[in-house]
C-alpha cells in the first residue's frame, strides 16, 4: 500500500485575487497585530480585506517588524507583529455575539524581527482553555491556526502564553461569523480546530477571500508522484451550505494510473484526537455516454461510502463521522468500482480535530478581565 504522509500545517501566504465582486465584510474582525494606530485602518491589496490595529484590544506587548527580506514573500498584515516581553500570559479581549459560530484564525510570522534568529515556541489559549502549541520552525517561517468555535459569552479571550525562553508573537487575528449549522457533529461535541484545508492543484498560491466569502484559507496540495491534476474553466455550482470557492472546486486530483486508488495519509497531533473530515467533490470532466466515474470511499474506522459519483459541475460534500485514526495515522482511500471506466477524483478537502473545551470562557458580567496573569 502506497502512503503519502502529509504534514499539513502548510500555509502559503500569497493568495489569488482577480476580478471578483467585492464581498460583504460585515461582522469580520481583521486585526493587524502591532500596527500603529496612525496606519489603521487600511485595505490589504492582496485580499481586499480591511485591517485595523489591535491596539485598543490589548494593553500589553510591543510592536515589532519582520526583517525587510520577508516583505516580498508575505502579505502586508503579517509584516508587523505584537510581541510580549512581559508576563507569562497576555490576552486579547474581543467582543463577539454569544452563541454565534465563528471562524477564528491567527497568523504568526517571526521573520527575525528581533535579529536573534531564534524561532519562538509558545501556547495559544482561548480563554482558560488551551487551543494549540505554536512552534515556528525554520522551514516555513510562518504558521497559522484556525478554528470553528461558538462562544458562550459575549467576549472572547485569545491568549498567548509563554512556555519557555522565547517570547510569544502574533501577526494577525481574523474572526468571521459563520452560520452554525454547517460544520460540526452537533451541540456538545466541542470546537473544530482546523488540521488542513486544501484543494488539489500543482501550484503554490492559496485561495482565500474574496474567492472564499468566509475567508477560509485553502492551500494547494499536490504530491510529486502518482497523481494527476485535472481542471476546468467552466463554472461550478456551489450553492450548498459549504460555500467552497469555485476556484478550489475547479481543479481535482486523480491517480495517474487509472486502475489504482487515490490515497491520502496524514498524521494527527495528538494521535488520540478525533478527526472530522469534509470531502468536496464535483465532476469537472465532460463524460461521454459510455463513461462513468464511480468510487468507494474508505476512511479509517468510519462507515464506508459506496458507489459515489460526483455530480456534474456541481458541488457535493460528504462528511464522515469523527474517527480516531489508528496510531495517529489517518488514511483516506478512494477506490474505483468495477463498473467505473474512470478513476476516482477529489476536488477539495478539510480535516478538523475536535477539541473539547472543559471550562467556559470568562463571563463578561464578572467584570474581570485578566489581561496578564501568572497563575496557571
Ligand atoms: C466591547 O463591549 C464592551 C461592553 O459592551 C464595551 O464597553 C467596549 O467598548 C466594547 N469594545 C469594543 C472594542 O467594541
Ligand atoms: C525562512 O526564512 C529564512 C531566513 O530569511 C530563509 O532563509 C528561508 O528561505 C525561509 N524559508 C521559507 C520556506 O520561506
Ligand atoms: C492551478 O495550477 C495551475 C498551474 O500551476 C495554475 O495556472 C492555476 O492558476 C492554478 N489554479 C488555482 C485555482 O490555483
Ligand atoms: C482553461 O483556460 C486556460 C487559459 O485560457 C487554458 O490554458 C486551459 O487549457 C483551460 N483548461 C481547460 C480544461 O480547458
Ligand atoms: C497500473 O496499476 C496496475 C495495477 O497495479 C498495474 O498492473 C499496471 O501495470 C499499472 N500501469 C502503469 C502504467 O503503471
Ligand atoms: C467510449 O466511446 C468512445 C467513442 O465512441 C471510444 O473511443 C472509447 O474507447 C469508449 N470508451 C470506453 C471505455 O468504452
Ligand atoms: C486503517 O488504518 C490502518 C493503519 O494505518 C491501515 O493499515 C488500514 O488500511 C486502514 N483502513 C482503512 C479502511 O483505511
Ligand atoms: C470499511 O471497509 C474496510 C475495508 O473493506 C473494512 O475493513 C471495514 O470493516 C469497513 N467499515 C465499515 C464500518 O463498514
Amino acid at each position: 500500500m502506497k502512503s503519502l504522509l502529509l504534514t499539513l500545517v502548510v500555509i502559503e501566504v500569497f493568495c489569488i485575487v482577480h476580478l471578483v465582486q467585492p464581498q460583504n465584510q460585515d461582522g469580520f474582525i481583521s486585526l493587524d497585530c502591532g500596527l500603529s494606530v496612525d496606519e489603521s485602518p487600511y485595505i490589504d491589496p492582496d485580499s481586499g480585506l480591511v485591517f485595523t490595529s489591535d491596539s485598543t484590544l490589548i494593553q500589553t506587548g510591543k510592536s515589532g517588524r519582520v526583517d525587510k527580506a520577508f516583505d516580498k514573500e508575505h502579505i502586508k498584515p503579517y509584516l508587523v507583529m505584537r510581541y510580549f516581553p512581559e508576563g507569562l500570559r497576555n490576552c486579547y479581549t474581543l467582543n463577539v455575539t454569544r452563541d454565534t459560530t465563528y471562524f477564528i484564525g491567527a497568523m504568526f510570522l517571526y521573520g527575525n524581527y528581533d535579529g536573534l534568529n531564534t524561532y519562538p515556541n509558545f501556547d495559544l489559549y482561548l480563554g482558560p482553555n488551551k487551543w494549540e502549541s505554536i512552534d515556528l520552525d525554520r522551514e516555513t517561517n510562518v504558521t497559522g491556526v484556525d478554528m470553528i468555535h461558538t462562544p458562550r459569552s459575549s467576549s472572547l479571550e485569545i491568549c498567548l502564553v509563554k512556555t519557555g525562553e522565547t517570547l510569544p508573537i502574533i501577526s494577525s487575528i481574523e474572526i468571521r461569523p459563520f452560520r452554525n449549522d454547517v460544520y460540526g457533529p452537533g451541540p456538545g461535541f466541542g470546537s473544530l480546530s482546523s488540521n488542513f484545508r486544501m484543494f488539489f492543484n500543482d501550484s503554490y498560491r492559496d485561495i482565500r477571500y474574496p474567492h472564499d466569502i468566509h475567508d477560509r484559507i485553502w492551500a494547494p496540495y499536490f504530491p510529486e508522484y502518482d497523481w494527476r491534476i485535472i481542471n476546468t474553466n467552466l463554472s461550478i455550482s456551489n450553492t450548498g451550505v459549504y460555500d467552497t470557492p469555485k476556484l478550489a472546486l475547479g481543479t481535482a486530483a486523480t491517480p495517474s494510473n487509472k486502475s489504482l486508488p487515490l490515497e491520502i495519509s496524514w498524521y494527527t497531533t495528538p494521535p488520540t484526537v478525533a478527526v472530522y473530515l469534509y470531502l468536496h467533490f464535483a465532476e469537472i470532466q465532460a463524460l461521454r455516454a459510455n463513461e462513468t466515474r464511480e468510487f468507494d470511499i474508505f476512511f479509517n474506522g468510519s462507515s464506508n461510502i459506496s458507489a459515489f459519483s460526483p455530480p456534474k459541475l456541481e458541488q457535493h460534500t460528504l462528511t464522515l463521522p469523527p474517527v480516531l485514526c489508528p496510531g495517529g495515522i489517518c488514511t483516506l482511500r478512494l477506490v474505483r468500482t468495477k463498473k467505473s471506466t474512470l478513476p476516482p477524483l477529489i476536488n477539495a478537502m478539510e480535516g478538523f480535530n475536535i477539541i473539547e473545551f472543559p471550562s467556559t470562557e470568562t463571563n463578561p458580567s464578572d467584570g474581570i478581565y485578566l489581561t496578564q496573569s501568572f497563575i496557571f
